[in-house]
């Protein structure tokens, strides 16, 4: 796994595009994020809501907030994505990883603000979250969703994800991709430094 350098967060972050070339930001959750982050997800719809989380929920409990703002805790991490209206950054997504060791996997969920719902802005963050997945030496990426969410599930099959039965839960279907990314097509800040220290290893080790 790549050793994050959590006392400089800002340096993994990266720009997108949404369908229109509007700019969109994407970087790690950051501890003075804790109420925005709280106001997004309590102005999803509940629709929304219930398809990120699973299952009815009006806010993120405490402990949970809790997770997302302290990124790399448990090899969890947390990003958002952004855009600037009227000059203010506004927070139109977010999407949670986690690393596995065994096999060596990300699995992930992700949302969208409803209002920016249908822009290519999720198609985008996921492309990313498969580069930042790549950049830990992961070989798959995989999530959980319902067998009703039928957004998520054109989203997955359009981005060449693969479906399979979830072991656990007969409510959800499990989406999931080999990582197969060559750096010049997906770059993102997480590869291009990951690159940079494994050069500087090899280096040193000769
Ligand atoms: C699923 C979700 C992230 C998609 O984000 P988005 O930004 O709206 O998606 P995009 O605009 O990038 O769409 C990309 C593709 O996804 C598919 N898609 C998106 N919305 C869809 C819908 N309502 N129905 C069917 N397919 C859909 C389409 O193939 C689309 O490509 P197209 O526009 O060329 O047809 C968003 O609907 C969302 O946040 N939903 C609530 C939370 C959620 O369900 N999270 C998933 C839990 S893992």
């Amino acid at each position: 796994m790549t050793a994050l350098r959590l006392d400089d967060l800002k340096q993994y972050s990266d720009v997108l595009r949404a369908r229109d070339g509007r700019v969109v930001t994407v970087r790690f959750v950051e501890p003075r994020d804790a109420e925005e982050l709280q106001n997004y997800f309590r102005s999803l719809s509940s629709r929304s809501r219930y398809n990120r989380f699973l299952g009815a929920m009006s806010e993120l409990p405490h402990n949970v907030l809790d997770h997302f703002i302290h990124v790399g805790e448990r090899d969890e991490f947390s990003v958002v994505a952004t855009i600037k209206v009227d000059g203010f950054e506004t927070l139109v997504g977010e999407a949670r990883y986690a690393f596995h060791a065994e096999p060596e996997s990300l699995e992930f969920g992700l949302s969208i603000d409803d209002r920016w719902q249908g822009q290519g802005i999720g198609a985008a963050l996921l492309r990313n979250l498969e580069c930042r997945a790549a950049a830990f030496g992961a070989e798959r990426l995989f999530g959980d969703t319902l067998r009703s969410n039928d957004a998520m599930q054109g989203l997955a099959r359009k981005s060449g994800y693969a479906f399979v039965t979830n072991p656990d839960d007969w409510k959800l279907v499990r989406f999931e991709k080999r990582i197969n990314i060559a750096a010049r097509d997906i770059p993102c800040a997480s590869w291009r430094i990951a690159a940079a220290n494994a050069a500087l290893s090899a280096v040193a080790a000769h």
